[in-house]
Protein backbone atom coordinates (compact mmCIF):
# COMPACT_ATOMS: atom_id res chain seq x y z
CA UNK A 1 0.00 0.00 0.00
CA UNK A 2 2.70 2.22 1.13
CA UNK A 3 4.63 1.10 -1.66
CA UNK A 4 2.09 2.08 -4.17
CA UNK A 5 1.71 5.54 -2.59
CA UNK A 6 5.20 6.14 -3.44
CA UNK A 7 5.38 4.84 -6.77
CA UNK A 8 2.23 7.09 -7.39
CA UNK A 9 3.92 10.07 -5.66
CA UNK A 10 7.07 9.31 -7.59
CA UNK A 11 4.59 8.88 -10.72
CA UNK A 12 3.23 12.41 -10.32
CA UNK A 13 6.73 13.85 -10.02
CA UNK A 14 7.65 12.66 -13.50
CA UNK A 15 4.40 13.90 -14.92
CA UNK A 16 5.43 17.55 -13.36
CA UNK A 17 8.85 17.42 -14.59
CA UNK A 18 7.87 16.29 -18.18
CA UNK A 19 5.57 18.87 -18.61
CA UNK A 20 8.40 21.74 -17.79
CA UNK A 21 10.17 22.08 -20.98
CA UNK A 22 14.00 23.19 -20.97
CA UNK A 23 15.22 26.17 -23.54
CA UNK A 24 18.42 25.24 -25.06
CA UNK A 25 20.24 27.99 -26.08
CA UNK A 26 21.85 27.42 -29.35
CA UNK A 27 24.37 30.55 -30.25
CA UNK A 28 24.98 30.04 -33.95
CA UNK A 29 27.80 32.20 -35.56
CA UNK A 30 27.17 32.05 -39.08
CA UNK A 31 27.82 33.71 -42.53
CA UNK A 32 25.25 33.25 -45.24
CA UNK A 33 21.77 34.08 -44.88
CA UNK A 34 20.95 30.70 -46.10
CA UNK A 35 22.61 29.04 -42.91
CA UNK A 36 19.77 30.50 -40.54
CA UNK A 37 16.91 28.76 -42.73
CA UNK A 38 18.28 25.48 -43.22
CA UNK A 39 18.93 25.52 -39.51
CA UNK A 40 15.02 26.27 -39.28
CA UNK A 41 13.94 23.77 -41.64
CA UNK A 42 16.06 21.14 -40.48
CA UNK A 43 14.81 21.80 -36.18
CA UNK A 44 11.14 21.86 -37.50
CA UNK A 45 11.39 18.26 -39.76
CA UNK A 46 13.13 16.97 -36.41
CA UNK A 47 10.80 18.14 -34.27
CA UNK A 48 8.13 16.55 -36.88
CA UNK A 49 9.91 12.98 -36.83
CA UNK A 50 9.93 13.33 -32.95
CA UNK A 51 13.73 13.35 -32.32
CA UNK A 52 13.23 16.28 -29.75
CA UNK A 53 12.20 15.35 -26.61
CA UNK A 54 9.07 17.02 -25.01
CA UNK A 55 11.28 17.85 -22.02
CA UNK A 56 13.44 20.60 -24.79
CA UNK A 57 12.53 23.60 -26.56
CA UNK A 58 15.45 24.89 -28.77
CA UNK A 59 15.92 28.55 -28.95
CA UNK A 60 18.72 29.94 -31.73
CA UNK A 61 20.42 33.27 -31.73
CA UNK A 62 22.88 34.04 -34.22
CA UNK A 63 25.29 36.04 -35.26
CA UNK A 64 27.23 36.96 -38.24
CA UNK A 65 30.90 35.81 -37.90
CA UNK A 66 33.95 35.31 -40.49
CA UNK A 67 35.33 38.60 -40.64
CA UNK A 68 38.23 37.33 -42.74
CA UNK A 69 35.81 37.50 -45.54
CA UNK A 70 33.50 40.77 -44.58
CA UNK A 71 35.51 43.97 -44.13
CA UNK A 72 32.42 46.14 -41.99
CA UNK A 73 33.83 43.47 -38.73
CA UNK A 74 36.93 43.44 -36.69
CA UNK A 75 39.21 40.74 -36.70
CA UNK A 76 37.81 37.64 -35.61
CA UNK A 77 34.27 39.03 -34.82
CA UNK A 78 32.68 35.68 -34.94
CA UNK A 79 34.97 35.01 -31.73
CA UNK A 80 33.87 37.72 -29.82
CA UNK A 81 29.72 36.90 -30.94
CA UNK A 82 30.14 33.93 -28.85
CA UNK A 83 32.05 34.82 -26.53
CA UNK A 84 28.85 37.09 -25.90
CA UNK A 85 26.16 34.54 -26.81
CA UNK A 86 28.06 32.31 -24.04
CA UNK A 87 28.08 35.32 -21.14
CA UNK A 88 24.89 37.80 -22.23
CA UNK A 89 22.50 34.97 -24.18
CA UNK A 90 23.73 32.39 -21.55
CA UNK A 91 23.87 29.86 -24.85
CA UNK A 92 25.19 26.83 -23.88
CA UNK A 93 25.16 24.83 -27.13
CA UNK A 94 27.03 26.73 -30.43
CA UNK A 95 26.80 26.22 -33.90
CA UNK A 96 29.79 27.31 -36.48
CA UNK A 97 31.62 29.69 -36.95
CA UNK A 98 31.75 28.20 -40.76
CA UNK A 99 35.18 30.03 -41.29
CA UNK A 100 37.89 27.49 -39.42
CA UNK A 101 39.87 30.79 -38.49
CA UNK A 102 36.81 31.32 -35.94
CA UNK A 103 36.67 28.08 -34.76
CA UNK A 104 40.07 27.01 -34.12
CA UNK A 105 39.72 29.47 -31.28
CA UNK A 106 36.38 29.12 -30.40
CA UNK A 107 36.30 25.29 -30.14
CA UNK A 108 38.90 25.87 -27.78
CA UNK A 109 36.94 27.88 -25.53
CA UNK A 110 33.85 25.73 -25.94
CA UNK A 111 36.29 23.05 -24.53
CA UNK A 112 37.26 25.19 -21.40
CA UNK A 113 36.65 23.47 -18.28
CA UNK A 114 34.29 26.41 -16.64
CA UNK A 115 32.20 26.43 -20.40
CA UNK A 116 32.53 22.78 -21.20
CA UNK A 117 29.41 23.24 -24.11
CA UNK A 118 29.26 21.40 -27.18
CA UNK A 119 30.19 23.33 -30.52
CA UNK A 120 28.69 21.51 -33.40
CA UNK A 121 30.66 22.63 -37.08
CA UNK A 122 29.57 22.02 -40.81
CA UNK A 123 31.70 23.87 -42.45
CA UNK A 124 35.06 24.90 -40.48
CA UNK A 125 36.93 22.52 -42.45
CA UNK A 126 40.47 23.06 -40.44
CA UNK A 127 42.16 19.78 -39.51
CA UNK A 128 43.67 20.97 -37.23
CA UNK A 129 39.86 20.20 -35.08
CA UNK A 130 40.03 16.74 -35.63
CA UNK A 131 42.80 16.84 -32.27
CA UNK A 132 40.60 15.93 -29.71
CA UNK A 133 43.04 16.90 -27.22
CA UNK A 134 42.29 20.42 -27.89
CA UNK A 135 38.84 20.10 -29.45
CA UNK A 136 37.18 17.63 -27.02
CA UNK A 137 33.69 18.96 -27.51
CA UNK A 138 33.90 19.67 -31.26
CA UNK A 139 32.15 17.95 -33.46
CA UNK A 140 31.55 18.48 -37.35
CA UNK A 141 29.47 17.50 -40.53
CA UNK A 142 30.84 19.53 -43.19
CA UNK A 143 32.57 17.27 -46.19
CA UNK A 144 35.40 19.34 -47.81
CA UNK A 145 37.33 17.62 -45.12
CA UNK A 146 41.04 18.11 -46.70
CA UNK A 147 42.58 14.79 -45.47
CA UNK A 148 39.75 12.70 -46.40
CA UNK A 149 39.72 14.12 -50.10
CA UNK A 150 43.80 13.60 -50.31
CA UNK A 151 42.91 9.76 -48.96
CA UNK A 152 40.11 9.35 -51.50
CA UNK A 153 42.62 10.55 -54.38
CA UNK A 154 45.08 7.81 -53.08
CA UNK A 155 42.84 4.88 -53.32
CA UNK A 156 42.09 6.12 -57.09
CA UNK A 157 45.84 6.71 -58.15
CA UNK A 158 46.83 3.47 -56.48
CA UNK A 159 43.76 1.26 -57.95
CA UNK A 160 44.87 2.30 -61.58
CA UNK A 161 48.27 1.50 -60.52
CA UNK A 162 49.80 5.02 -61.46
CA UNK A 163 53.48 5.85 -60.15
CA UNK A 164 53.31 9.70 -61.41
CA UNK A 165 51.13 12.32 -61.46
CA UNK A 166 51.04 16.00 -62.00
CA UNK A 167 48.60 18.41 -59.85
CA UNK A 168 48.17 21.82 -61.55
CA UNK A 169 46.66 24.28 -58.44
CA UNK A 170 46.30 27.94 -57.88
CA UNK A 171 47.99 30.65 -55.18
CA UNK A 172 44.39 30.36 -53.20
CA UNK A 173 44.01 28.90 -49.90
CA UNK A 174 41.22 26.24 -50.91
CA UNK A 175 43.35 25.20 -53.36
CA UNK A 176 46.72 25.42 -51.68
CA UNK A 177 45.16 23.00 -48.67
CA UNK A 178 44.28 20.82 -51.29
CA UNK A 179 47.61 20.68 -52.80
CA UNK A 180 49.46 19.99 -49.82
CA UNK A 181 47.57 17.03 -48.63
CA UNK A 182 46.86 15.57 -51.48
CA UNK A 183 50.84 15.73 -52.62
CA UNK A 184 51.90 14.80 -48.87
CA UNK A 185 49.27 11.73 -49.01
CA UNK A 186 50.49 10.77 -52.31
CA UNK A 187 54.08 10.90 -51.71
CA UNK A 188 53.57 9.05 -48.82
CA UNK A 189 52.26 6.09 -50.85
CA UNK A 190 55.09 6.73 -53.27
CA UNK A 191 53.86 8.32 -55.84
CA UNK A 192 55.77 11.33 -57.49
CA UNK A 193 53.80 14.63 -57.90
CA UNK A 194 54.81 16.96 -60.02
CA UNK A 195 53.44 20.34 -58.93
CA UNK A 196 52.57 23.54 -61.10
CA UNK A 197 51.26 26.14 -59.49
CA UNK A 198 49.24 29.27 -61.46
CA UNK A 199 47.70 32.06 -60.69
CA UNK A 200 43.93 31.81 -60.18
CA UNK A 201 43.21 35.07 -62.07
CA UNK A 202 45.54 34.10 -65.32
CA UNK A 203 43.89 33.90 -68.49
CA UNK A 204 43.85 30.31 -70.79
CA UNK A 205 46.11 32.52 -72.93
CA UNK A 206 48.81 32.96 -70.15
CA UNK A 207 48.67 29.84 -69.18
CA UNK A 208 49.16 28.48 -72.96
CA UNK A 209 52.09 30.53 -73.58
CA UNK A 210 53.65 29.51 -69.59
CA UNK A 211 56.64 27.36 -69.95
CA UNK A 212 55.15 25.89 -66.64
CA UNK A 213 52.38 23.93 -69.27
CA UNK A 214 55.17 22.48 -71.38
CA UNK A 215 57.41 21.07 -68.76
CA UNK A 216 53.96 19.92 -67.13
CA UNK A 217 53.89 17.53 -70.60
CA UNK A 218 57.46 16.15 -70.37
CA UNK A 219 57.10 15.66 -66.83
CA UNK A 220 53.28 13.78 -66.33
CA UNK A 221 50.38 12.58 -68.08
CA UNK A 222 48.11 11.72 -65.44
CA UNK A 223 46.87 15.35 -64.36
CA UNK A 224 45.00 16.78 -61.32
CA UNK A 225 43.43 19.83 -61.39
CA UNK A 226 41.72 22.34 -58.69
CA UNK A 227 41.96 25.74 -59.45
CA UNK A 228 38.99 26.52 -56.92
CA UNK A 229 36.50 24.49 -55.13
CA UNK A 230 34.15 24.88 -58.20
CA UNK A 231 34.77 22.70 -61.25
CA UNK A 232 34.84 25.90 -63.35
CA UNK A 233 37.69 27.50 -61.72
CA UNK A 234 39.84 24.97 -63.94
CA UNK A 235 38.45 26.55 -67.14
CA UNK A 236 41.41 28.86 -67.89
CA UNK A 237 43.81 25.72 -67.43
CA UNK A 238 41.46 23.08 -69.14
CA UNK A 239 41.29 25.69 -72.06
CA UNK A 240 44.63 26.73 -72.24
CA UNK A 241 45.48 22.15 -72.31
CA UNK A 242 42.71 22.27 -75.10
CA UNK A 243 44.49 24.81 -77.08
CA UNK A 244 47.71 22.64 -77.03
CA UNK A 245 46.01 19.72 -78.15
CA UNK A 246 46.63 18.10 -74.64
CA UNK A 247 43.03 17.26 -74.02
CA UNK A 248 42.49 15.51 -77.38
CA UNK A 249 45.80 13.45 -77.01
CA UNK A 250 44.68 10.10 -75.35
CA UNK A 251 47.94 9.52 -73.15
CA UNK A 252 46.41 12.39 -70.65
CA UNK A 253 44.06 11.59 -68.38
CA UNK A 254 42.68 14.98 -66.61
CA UNK A 255 40.83 14.85 -63.08
CA UNK A 256 39.13 17.34 -61.94
CA UNK A 257 38.84 17.86 -58.44
CA UNK A 258 35.61 19.53 -57.27
CA UNK A 259 34.89 19.83 -54.12
CA UNK A 260 31.65 22.32 -54.18
CA UNK A 261 28.83 21.94 -56.85
CA UNK A 262 26.41 25.01 -56.06
CA UNK A 263 27.12 27.17 -59.39
CA UNK A 264 24.13 26.14 -61.51
CA UNK A 265 26.54 27.03 -64.60
CA UNK A 266 28.86 24.10 -65.98
CA UNK A 267 32.24 25.14 -66.94
CA UNK A 268 31.63 25.27 -70.87
CA UNK A 269 27.95 27.12 -70.17
CA UNK A 270 29.51 30.56 -69.83
CA UNK A 271 31.58 32.52 -72.72
CA UNK A 272 34.18 32.69 -71.47
CA UNK A 273 37.02 34.83 -72.73
CA UNK A 274 35.61 34.25 -76.71
CA UNK A 275 35.92 31.07 -76.46
CA UNK A 276 32.59 28.86 -77.74
CA UNK A 277 30.40 26.71 -76.00
CA UNK A 278 31.24 23.75 -78.36
CA UNK A 279 35.15 24.21 -78.19
CA UNK A 280 34.86 24.12 -74.06
CA UNK A 281 32.51 21.78 -74.22
CA UNK A 282 35.67 19.59 -76.37
CA UNK A 283 38.11 20.61 -73.61
CA UNK A 284 36.33 19.03 -70.90
CA UNK A 285 35.17 15.48 -73.42
CA UNK A 286 36.44 12.62 -71.33
CA UNK A 287 37.78 14.35 -68.49
CA UNK A 288 37.44 12.61 -65.28
CA UNK A 289 36.16 14.64 -61.56
CA UNK A 290 36.22 13.27 -58.38
CA UNK A 291 33.58 14.63 -55.91
CA UNK A 292 31.96 14.31 -52.74
CA UNK A 293 29.46 12.08 -52.89
CA UNK A 294 25.89 14.10 -52.40
CA UNK A 295 27.13 17.02 -53.71
CA UNK A 296 25.82 16.38 -57.24
CA UNK A 297 23.47 18.70 -59.16
CA UNK A 298 20.50 16.72 -58.60
CA UNK A 299 20.87 16.65 -54.79
CA UNK A 300 21.58 20.16 -54.80
CA UNK A 301 18.24 20.77 -56.79
CA UNK A 302 16.38 18.63 -54.65
CA UNK A 303 17.69 20.41 -51.43
CA UNK A 304 16.89 23.84 -52.82
CA UNK A 305 13.56 23.11 -53.64
CA UNK A 306 13.59 21.59 -50.38
CA UNK A 307 14.31 24.92 -48.87
CA UNK A 308 12.09 27.04 -50.68
CA UNK A 309 9.37 24.95 -49.77
CA UNK A 310 9.66 24.80 -46.31
CA UNK A 311 10.85 28.16 -45.57
CA UNK A 312 9.98 30.01 -48.66
CA UNK A 313 13.48 31.06 -48.68
CA UNK A 314 14.92 31.79 -52.32
CA UNK A 315 18.84 31.67 -51.66
CA UNK A 316 20.22 35.33 -53.73
CA UNK A 317 23.47 33.76 -54.23
CA UNK A 318 22.44 29.80 -54.64
CA UNK A 319 25.56 28.60 -52.43
CA UNK A 320 22.71 25.64 -51.57
CA UNK A 321 25.54 22.87 -51.20
CA UNK A 322 27.27 25.01 -49.58
CA UNK A 323 24.84 25.12 -46.76
CA UNK A 324 23.57 21.01 -46.91
CA UNK A 325 26.10 20.17 -43.98
CA UNK A 326 23.92 22.66 -41.33
CA UNK A 327 20.83 20.33 -42.08
CA UNK A 328 23.08 17.34 -40.63
CA UNK A 329 24.84 18.70 -38.05
CA UNK A 330 20.97 20.04 -36.35
CA UNK A 331 20.21 15.62 -36.64
CA UNK A 332 23.69 15.13 -35.24
CA UNK A 333 22.82 17.30 -32.45
CA UNK A 334 19.21 16.71 -31.63
CA UNK A 335 19.75 12.74 -32.40
CA UNK A 336 22.63 12.68 -29.80
CA UNK A 337 20.50 14.89 -27.58
CA UNK A 338 17.52 12.23 -27.80
CA UNK A 339 19.80 9.15 -26.44
CA UNK A 340 21.04 11.24 -24.04
CA UNK A 341 17.99 11.97 -22.48
CA UNK A 342 16.74 8.26 -23.12
CA UNK A 343 19.65 7.25 -21.28
CA UNK A 344 20.22 9.62 -18.43
CA UNK A 345 16.86 11.71 -17.81
CA UNK A 346 19.13 14.73 -16.63
CA UNK A 347 17.53 17.73 -18.16
CA UNK A 348 20.62 19.51 -18.13
CA UNK A 349 23.09 17.38 -19.53
CA UNK A 350 22.56 19.06 -23.42
CA UNK A 351 25.41 21.26 -22.41
CA UNK A 352 27.58 18.97 -21.01
CA UNK A 353 30.41 19.21 -24.10
CA UNK A 354 32.20 15.89 -22.89
CA UNK A 355 29.02 14.11 -22.46
CA UNK A 356 27.53 15.01 -25.48
CA UNK A 357 30.72 14.75 -27.04
CA UNK A 358 30.49 10.99 -27.04
CA UNK A 359 26.54 11.32 -27.89
CA UNK A 360 28.24 12.64 -31.10
CA UNK A 361 31.24 10.97 -32.09
CA UNK A 362 31.39 7.14 -33.33
CA UNK A 363 27.47 7.52 -34.76
CA UNK A 364 25.67 6.57 -38.07
CA UNK A 365 22.47 8.05 -39.10
CA UNK A 366 20.51 8.89 -41.78
CA UNK A 367 21.19 13.12 -42.98
CA UNK A 368 20.24 14.70 -45.81
CA UNK A 369 21.81 13.19 -48.37
CA UNK A 370 22.05 9.72 -46.76
CA UNK A 371 23.41 8.00 -44.38
CA UNK A 372 26.43 9.76 -42.10
CA UNK A 373 29.26 8.10 -40.73
CA UNK A 374 30.84 10.13 -37.34
CA UNK A 375 33.94 8.78 -36.72
CA UNK A 376 35.88 8.88 -33.01
CA UNK A 377 36.90 12.49 -33.92
CA UNK A 378 33.44 13.78 -34.35
CA UNK A 379 34.48 14.24 -37.79
CA UNK A 380 32.16 12.99 -40.38
CA UNK A 381 33.84 10.60 -42.81
CA UNK A 382 32.82 11.85 -46.61
CA UNK A 383 32.29 9.73 -49.74
CA UNK A 384 33.38 10.42 -52.48
CA UNK A 385 32.78 9.42 -56.58
CA UNK A 386 34.92 8.90 -59.33
CA UNK A 387 32.70 9.92 -62.66
CA UNK A 388 33.20 10.05 -66.23
CA UNK A 389 31.72 13.95 -68.22
CA UNK A 390 29.42 12.24 -70.69
CA UNK A 391 29.73 13.35 -74.23
CA UNK A 392 25.75 14.28 -73.86
CA UNK A 393 25.49 17.61 -72.35
CA UNK A 394 23.55 16.65 -69.65
CA UNK A 395 24.34 16.33 -66.17
CA UNK A 396 24.40 12.58 -65.77
CA UNK A 397 28.11 12.07 -65.51
CA UNK A 398 29.01 7.92 -65.29
CA UNK A 399 30.11 6.77 -62.25
CA UNK A 400 33.10 4.89 -62.25
CA UNK A 401 34.14 4.52 -58.81
CA UNK A 402 32.80 4.59 -55.50
CA UNK A 403 34.98 5.45 -52.78
CA UNK A 404 32.65 4.70 -49.73
CA UNK A 405 32.67 5.27 -45.98
CA UNK A 406 31.48 2.58 -44.09
CA UNK A 407 31.73 1.25 -40.68
CA UNK A 408 33.24 -2.01 -39.43
CA UNK A 409 30.22 -4.89 -38.06
CA UNK A 410 30.91 -5.14 -34.56
CA UNK A 411 33.91 -3.14 -34.34
CA UNK A 412 34.76 -1.23 -31.03
CA UNK A 413 35.77 2.50 -31.79
CA UNK A 414 36.98 2.62 -27.91
CA UNK A 415 39.73 -0.01 -28.73
CA UNK A 416 40.17 0.36 -32.49
CA UNK A 417 39.08 3.89 -32.75
CA UNK A 418 38.95 5.14 -36.53
CA UNK A 419 40.21 1.61 -37.89
CA UNK A 420 36.34 0.96 -37.36
CA UNK A 421 36.04 2.74 -40.66
CA UNK A 422 37.56 1.81 -43.58
CA UNK A 423 36.16 3.42 -46.99
CA UNK A 424 34.66 0.73 -49.27
CA UNK A 425 35.70 0.98 -52.32
CA UNK A 426 33.90 -0.44 -55.77
CA UNK A 427 34.18 -0.09 -59.27
CA UNK A 428 31.33 -0.19 -61.92
CA UNK A 429 31.49 -1.87 -65.33
CA UNK A 430 32.17 1.44 -66.80
CA UNK A 431 35.36 1.77 -64.99
CA UNK A 432 36.28 -1.96 -66.52
CA UNK A 433 35.59 -0.88 -69.98
CA UNK A 434 37.86 2.53 -70.00
CA UNK A 435 41.23 1.48 -71.01
CA UNK A 436 43.65 3.49 -68.76
CA UNK A 437 46.92 5.31 -70.79
CA UNK A 438 50.05 4.43 -68.42
CA UNK A 439 50.86 6.93 -66.79
CA UNK A 440 54.30 6.70 -68.43
CA UNK A 441 53.74 7.09 -72.12
CA UNK A 442 55.46 4.16 -74.20
CA UNK A 443 57.64 6.98 -75.71
CA UNK A 444 58.38 8.72 -73.00
CA UNK A 445 57.50 11.89 -71.67
CA UNK A 446 59.31 13.74 -74.05
CA UNK A 447 58.31 11.15 -76.82
CA UNK A 448 62.48 10.42 -76.57
CA UNK A 449 62.13 6.42 -76.86
CA UNK A 450 60.64 6.90 -80.39
CA UNK A 451 62.90 9.59 -81.36
CA UNK A 452 63.52 10.63 -84.88
CA UNK A 453 67.30 10.99 -83.93
CA UNK A 454 66.89 7.18 -82.23
CA UNK A 455 66.25 6.15 -85.08
CA UNK A 456 69.45 8.08 -86.81
CA UNK A 457 71.64 6.82 -83.77
CA UNK A 458 69.85 2.95 -84.52
CA UNK A 459 70.03 3.49 -87.91
CA UNK A 460 73.93 4.28 -87.90
CA UNK A 461 74.90 1.59 -85.68
CA UNK A 462 73.25 -0.65 -88.12
CA UNK A 463 74.81 0.33 -91.06
CA UNK A 464 78.35 0.49 -89.06
CA UNK A 465 77.70 -3.18 -88.14
CA UNK A 466 76.93 -4.32 -91.97
CA UNK A 467 79.95 -2.07 -92.85
CA UNK A 468 81.99 -3.93 -90.20
CA UNK A 469 80.85 -7.25 -91.05
CA UNK A 470 81.29 -6.62 -94.86
CA UNK A 471 84.70 -5.57 -94.08
CA UNK A 472 85.33 -8.62 -91.89
CA UNK A 473 83.91 -10.93 -94.80
CA UNK A 474 85.89 -9.33 -97.70
CA UNK A 475 89.45 -9.36 -95.36
CA UNK A 476 88.38 -13.24 -94.85
CA UNK A 477 87.58 -13.86 -98.44
CA UNK A 478 91.14 -11.85 -99.83
CA UNK A 479 93.07 -13.70 -97.58
CA UNK A 480 91.61 -17.05 -98.66
CA UNK A 481 92.42 -16.29 -102.56
CA UNK A 482 95.74 -15.23 -101.24
CA UNK A 483 96.27 -18.59 -99.63
CA UNK A 484 94.63 -20.00 -102.87
CA UNK A 485 97.54 -18.30 -104.80
CA UNK A 486 100.33 -19.93 -102.80
CA UNK A 487 99.55 -23.74 -102.96
CA UNK A 488 102.05 -25.89 -104.77
CA UNK A 489 99.43 -27.00 -107.10
CA UNK A 490 98.73 -23.16 -108.39
CA UNK A 491 97.17 -23.38 -112.04
CA UNK A 492 98.70 -20.33 -114.09
CA UNK A 493 95.25 -18.31 -115.43
CA UNK A 494 97.11 -18.61 -119.20
CA UNK A 495 97.21 -22.45 -118.89
CA UNK A 496 93.45 -22.03 -118.79
CA UNK A 497 92.14 -22.98 -121.86
CA UNK A 498 88.12 -22.44 -122.93
CA UNK A 499 86.20 -24.62 -124.84
CA UNK A 500 83.48 -23.64 -127.68
CA UNK A 501 80.94 -25.55 -124.75
CA UNK A 502 82.24 -22.60 -122.30
CA UNK A 503 83.80 -25.73 -119.99
CA UNK A 504 86.72 -24.93 -118.34
CA UNK A 505 89.60 -27.90 -118.46
C1 LIG B 1 14.10 9.43 -29.31
O1 LIG B 1 14.33 8.65 -28.17
C2 LIG B 1 13.24 7.82 -27.79
C3 LIG B 1 13.61 7.15 -26.50
O2 LIG B 1 13.67 8.09 -25.49
C4 LIG B 1 12.98 6.81 -28.86
O3 LIG B 1 11.86 6.02 -28.52
C5 LIG B 1 12.69 7.53 -30.16
O4 LIG B 1 12.59 6.61 -31.21
C6 LIG B 1 13.82 8.51 -30.48
N1 LIG B 1 13.40 9.27 -31.63
C7 LIG B 1 13.98 9.10 -32.80
C8 LIG B 1 13.39 9.90 -33.94
O5 LIG B 1 14.95 8.40 -32.98
C1 LIG C 1 29.47 46.95 -45.11
O1 LIG C 1 29.35 48.37 -45.00
C2 LIG C 1 28.91 49.00 -46.19
C3 LIG C 1 28.97 50.51 -45.97
O2 LIG C 1 28.60 50.85 -44.68
C4 LIG C 1 27.49 48.52 -46.50
O3 LIG C 1 27.01 49.13 -47.69
C5 LIG C 1 27.50 47.02 -46.68
O4 LIG C 1 26.21 46.52 -46.89
C6 LIG C 1 28.12 46.34 -45.46
N1 LIG C 1 28.27 44.94 -45.76
C7 LIG C 1 27.88 43.97 -44.95
C8 LIG C 1 28.13 42.58 -45.41
O5 LIG C 1 27.35 44.18 -43.91
C1 LIG D 1 32.38 30.30 -62.65
O1 LIG D 1 31.01 30.55 -62.44
C2 LIG D 1 30.75 31.66 -61.60
C3 LIG D 1 29.26 31.73 -61.34
O2 LIG D 1 28.52 31.53 -62.50
C4 LIG D 1 31.30 32.92 -62.25
O3 LIG D 1 31.11 34.02 -61.39
C5 LIG D 1 32.81 32.73 -62.50
O4 LIG D 1 33.33 33.84 -63.18
C6 LIG D 1 33.05 31.48 -63.32
N1 LIG D 1 34.49 31.28 -63.41
C7 LIG D 1 35.11 31.10 -64.58
C8 LIG D 1 36.59 30.91 -64.51
O5 LIG D 1 34.52 31.07 -65.63
C1 LIG E 1 22.89 16.29 -14.75
O1 LIG E 1 23.89 16.84 -15.65
C2 LIG E 1 24.56 17.95 -15.12
C3 LIG E 1 25.43 18.53 -16.24
O2 LIG E 1 26.33 17.57 -16.71
C4 LIG E 1 25.35 17.55 -13.88
O3 LIG E 1 26.03 18.67 -13.35
C5 LIG E 1 24.41 16.97 -12.86
O4 LIG E 1 25.13 16.47 -11.76
C6 LIG E 1 23.56 15.85 -13.46
N1 LIG E 1 22.53 15.46 -12.54
C7 LIG E 1 22.40 14.23 -12.11
C8 LIG E 1 21.28 13.98 -11.19
O5 LIG E 1 23.17 13.32 -12.50
C1 LIG F 1 30.71 -2.01 -50.42
O1 LIG F 1 29.96 -1.49 -51.50
C2 LIG F 1 29.29 -2.48 -52.26
C3 LIG F 1 28.67 -1.80 -53.47
O2 LIG F 1 27.92 -0.70 -53.10
C4 LIG F 1 28.26 -3.18 -51.40
O3 LIG F 1 27.63 -4.18 -52.14
C5 LIG F 1 28.98 -3.78 -50.20
O4 LIG F 1 28.03 -4.33 -49.32
C6 LIG F 1 29.77 -2.72 -49.45
N1 LIG F 1 30.55 -3.32 -48.40
C7 LIG F 1 30.55 -2.85 -47.17
C8 LIG F 1 31.44 -3.55 -46.22
O5 LIG F 1 29.87 -1.91 -46.83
Amino acid sequence: MLSNLFAGIFFLSQVVLTTQTTVIKIGHIYYFEAERAVMQMAYEDMKEQNLLPDVYEIQVISRMGCALYNTNLSILHGVKEATDLYFKENARVLFGSPCSEETVVIGQMAATVNWNVPLIGYLASDDALSNKAIYSTVARTGVVSQNFFAQAIKFLVQKNGWKKVAYVGSDIFASTLNRQSVVSELTSAGVAVYQMVIPLSSTWQSVANSKAIVDLKANARVVFVMLNSEMNASVPFMAAAHSLGYTEDPEFVFVIIVSQSTFTSRPWDSNYDGMSYSYLREAYEGAYIIRVTGQDFATVTKFRQKLLASQQYTNPIGNDAYVMPIYDAVVLYLTALNRSWADSRNESLYANGAVMFEYMKNVVYQGFTGKVFINNNGDRIPSYEFVLLPKQVNRAYTVLMSIDATRLNGCDPIAKGNLCYPYNITVTDDYHSVIWPPDHPICGYRHELCDNTLYFILGGTLMAAAIGIAVIFYAVKKRKQRLIYLMPWQVPLDSIKMLSSGTVV
